[in-house]
């Protein structure tokens, strides 16, 4: 195997020290670990596990190996910034016991003087009489020590050189509406953390959720105080540091990253291995499992558990979702259960049924609270596609962006997934611009929904590290918000259509008319391939026509973008405009965007424009000042040699 890029990064960095600091690490290698050890710290499946169970008192850390550099000199009070987001599990194997938790660290030394094991993280001394010295930590303290003025045994402290921390703050999130959601830290589960330092505003703000909640935007806990300065040296070792006394408690970090010039990179956490006490997959609570290894006849209570598990299966079976296993609680920023959503949508009622798409029915819900929400139920073959697409699902939960319906959660029983958005009261766009729509959109609304549509899908192939492809953009898929802004929906349900392999269905996703012509032979969707359907829902809005137009025969029906490029190519395109919005646009304005929607829908993906290029087009004040290179080479396709073009071969794939 080749060494991962981090640890390419890291050489570099020990060559050329002045480089700034800027690590992922999605897991930790026994071999070339990349960080550094101190105590009993170790690699340990890959990943890194700080005390050793069978040492009485034991303590570890673990640095990145070169210091980071904090001010220019020792006696500056202005610092550096850094980001950085770490996921952890503290699992004790008691779950009463006393536990400790641990702590991120900055430290000028790796052996801090006089550092203790048990309560004092393995960093702190216990000194009395406070000192200042370069050591701050950030702790994630499972235990209530009263001595050190613990407010109780799961929070999150600034440390200043001192075990006694400075502020507080219960361990948690808050929620989309401000509500403090708890983490509770020690049970096992992998607990995600973000640390934003502010040099020069001496700021330091903690978050942490569980792995599937979406980056909260609100932090846990926020501590501004220029005295932090104090504690801070010229250049620190950044890593983490824990310790334990008689009882057992596994710390370990899962992933690390780190960026000292702007955000930390996203850590993929669909892989994470879990350490979840071997209890957590049924749903005996905790003092049933004590009673049975308490009894005697542990074996014979397990059996008639058993017995009448299957008899409460059995009984429940209809009314009952399926019970909740172990992957699903990793996912998703809410689970909503299957109750809830009944209700909401009275019992799944014809009534609020808002619509059947090509994924399934979706209905119009209110929440208890009087939320109204809107709940898509797709049916899915297997658990085994279902729980990979969860897991591509779950990292697309941090998609956010105002041009996206967001999602809100979701629900499972059997093979059904239910995905819950936010209600867009408006519907979608196909019903504003075909045919005899109840309401017509001017142009003016017309310009603004392309616009949006293309920021959110420019954030989906551009906003993130990793490419998001919509795969199935058409304007039935585009809804309108209260104030009629478009927004994008649906993104990322294609994929699970081609993780479902059914007989008799080619794997190509999509809608017929807004296919990438590429598509019919590579069946590989790109961000390319969503340009080119974004494009034909361009032609689509600027001419109130649908993308194909049926005839009588096939001999009949009209390829929208044939249409159009034939008058291009005669020299007369804004003739393809909708003739209900005549005089609102200016001719020159219409040209270009009709233009635009033919670069995108260029047969060769190489010549189409990116989402940033057609972003800065449309949300431009100016459209015709687009630059020409976009735009040349639109005839191509229009004449004889358009065989492979227009999206109508790949109709077979559909059905
Ligand atoms: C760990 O690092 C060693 C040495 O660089 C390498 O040979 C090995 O393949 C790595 N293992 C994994 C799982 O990446
Ligand atoms: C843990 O400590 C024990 C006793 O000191 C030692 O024998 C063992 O090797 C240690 N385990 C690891 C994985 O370091
Ligand atoms: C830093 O401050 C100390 C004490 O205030 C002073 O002795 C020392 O010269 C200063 N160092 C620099 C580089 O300014
Ligand atoms: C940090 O540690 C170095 C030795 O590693 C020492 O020379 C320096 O004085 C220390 N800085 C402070 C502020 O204690
Ligand atoms: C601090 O710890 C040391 C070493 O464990 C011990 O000898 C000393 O008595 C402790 N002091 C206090 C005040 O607890
Ligand atoms: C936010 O959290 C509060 C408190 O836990 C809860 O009552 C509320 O329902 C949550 N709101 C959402 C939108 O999840
Ligand atoms: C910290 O959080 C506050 C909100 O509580 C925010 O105003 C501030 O910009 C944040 N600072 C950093 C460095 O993220
Ligand atoms: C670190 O932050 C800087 C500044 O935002 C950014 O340019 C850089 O790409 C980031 N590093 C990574 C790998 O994300
Ligand atoms: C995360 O990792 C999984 C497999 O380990 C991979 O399939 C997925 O594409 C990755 N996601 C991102 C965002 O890189």
């Amino acid at each position: 195997m080749r060494p991962p890029p981090q640890f390419l990064l890291l050489l570099l960095y020990l060559v050329y020290p002045c480089f700034s600091v800027d690590f992922l690490f999605n897991s930790f290698n026994a071999t070339a670990p990349g960080v550094i050890f101190r105590g009993d710290a170790r690699v340990d499946s890959s990943v890194i596990l700080l005390t050793n169970d069978t040492n009485q008192y034991s303590l570890g850390r673990a640095f990145y190996p070169t210091r980071i550099q904090m001010k220019q000199t020792q006696n500056s009070t202005i610092l550096s910034s850094f980001s950085t987001s770490f996921v952890f599990s503290v699992l004790p194997e008691i779950a009463s016991s006393p536990g400790f938790g641990l702590t991120f660290v900055l430290s000028n030394w790796t052996d801090p003087p006089n550092a203790l094991a048990s309560q004092y993280f393995g960093l702190f001394s216990n000194a009395t009489v406070s000192s200042q010295a370069p050591l701050l930590a950030i702790e994630f303290d499972t235990g209530q020590n009263p001595e050190f003025n613990d407010p109780d045994g799961n929070h999150i402290g600034i440390d200043l050189n001192n075990i006694e921390s400075t502020k507080t703050a219960p361990a948690g999130y808050y929620n989309s509406s401000g509500g403090l959601v708890p983490v509770i830290m020690n049970n096992g589960q992998n607990v995600h953390a973000w640390i934003d330092f502010d040099g020069p505003n001496f700021e330091i703000n903690v978050t942490v959720a569980p792995i599937g909640v979406s980056r909260p935007s609100a932090p846990t806990l926020n501590y501004k105080n220029p005295v932090i300065a104090n504690y801070v040296s010229a250049e620190m070792y950044v890593g983490f540091s824990a310790s334990k006394t008689t009882w057992v408690e596994p710390q370990r970090i899962l992933a690390w990253s780190f960026n000292d010039t702007g955000l930390a990179r996203d850590i993929n956490t669909t892989n994470l291995p879990v350490f979840l006490p071997p209890s957590s997959s049924n749903s005996l609570s905790a003092g049933a499992i004590a009673g049975i290894t308490i009894g005697c006849s542990a074996f014979v209570v397990i059996l008639s558990f058993g017995l009448y598990r299957f008899w409460l299966n059995k009984k429940l079976k209809d009314q009952e979702e399926d019970e909740i296993e172990d992957w699903e609680r990793e996912y998703w920023p809410h689970r909503y259960s299957y109750e809830e959503l009944s209700q909401a949508t009275n019992g799944f009622s014809q009534d609020e049924l808002l619509g059947s798409g090509g994924f399934g029915k979706v209905y119009k819900g209110t929440l208890s609270n009087s939320t109204e929400i809107a709940v898509k139920c797709v049916n899915h073959d297997s658990k085994q596609g279902l729980r990979e697409f969860m897991a591509e699902i779950s990292s697309m939960g941090r998609l956010q962006h105002k041009n996206l319906v967001q999602m809100r959660g979701w629900c499972r029983k059997s093979n059904e997934l239910m995905l819950v958005y936010d209600y867009m009261p408006n519907g979608s766009l196909d019903r504003y611009i075909f045919n005899k729509p109840k309401k017509l959109l001017n142009w003016k609304q017309r310009r603004q929904v392309l616009a949006d549509v293309a920021e959110g899908l420019n954030y989906l192939h551009h906003g993130w590290d990793q490419v998001v492809i919509h795969r199935d953009i058409k304007s039935s898929n585009i809804l309108l918000d209260s104030e009629m802004r478009g927004r994008l929906g649906d993104f990322g349900l294609a994929k699970l259509y081609s993780h479902n392999e059914v007989p008799n269905t080619t794997r190509v996703v999509g809608t017929l008319g807004y296919l990438a012509p590429e598509l019919a032979t590579i069946a590989v969707p790109t961000a390319a391939s969503d340009v080119y359907s974004f494009g034909v829902v361009i032609l689509e809005v600027a001419s109130g026509r649908r993308p194909i137009e049926m005839g009588r025969d096939e001999e009949e029906d009209r390829v929208l973008i044939d249409c159009v490029r034939e008058l291009y190519v005669e020299g007369k395109v804004v003739e393809a405009a909708d003739e209900r919005i005549q005089g609102e646009y200016g001719v020159e304005e219409m040209e270009m965007v009709l233009k635009i929607g033919l670069a995108c829908c260029h047969p060769d993906p190489q010549r189409r424009p990116s989402m940033k290029e057609v972003v800065a087009v449309l949300v431009g004040e100016d459209v015709a000042a687009a630059p020409a290179e976009l735009l040349s080479d639109l005839a191509r396709g229009a004449t004889g040699d358009n065989n492979d073009d227009g999206g109508r071969e790949v109709a077979p794939s559909q059905h």
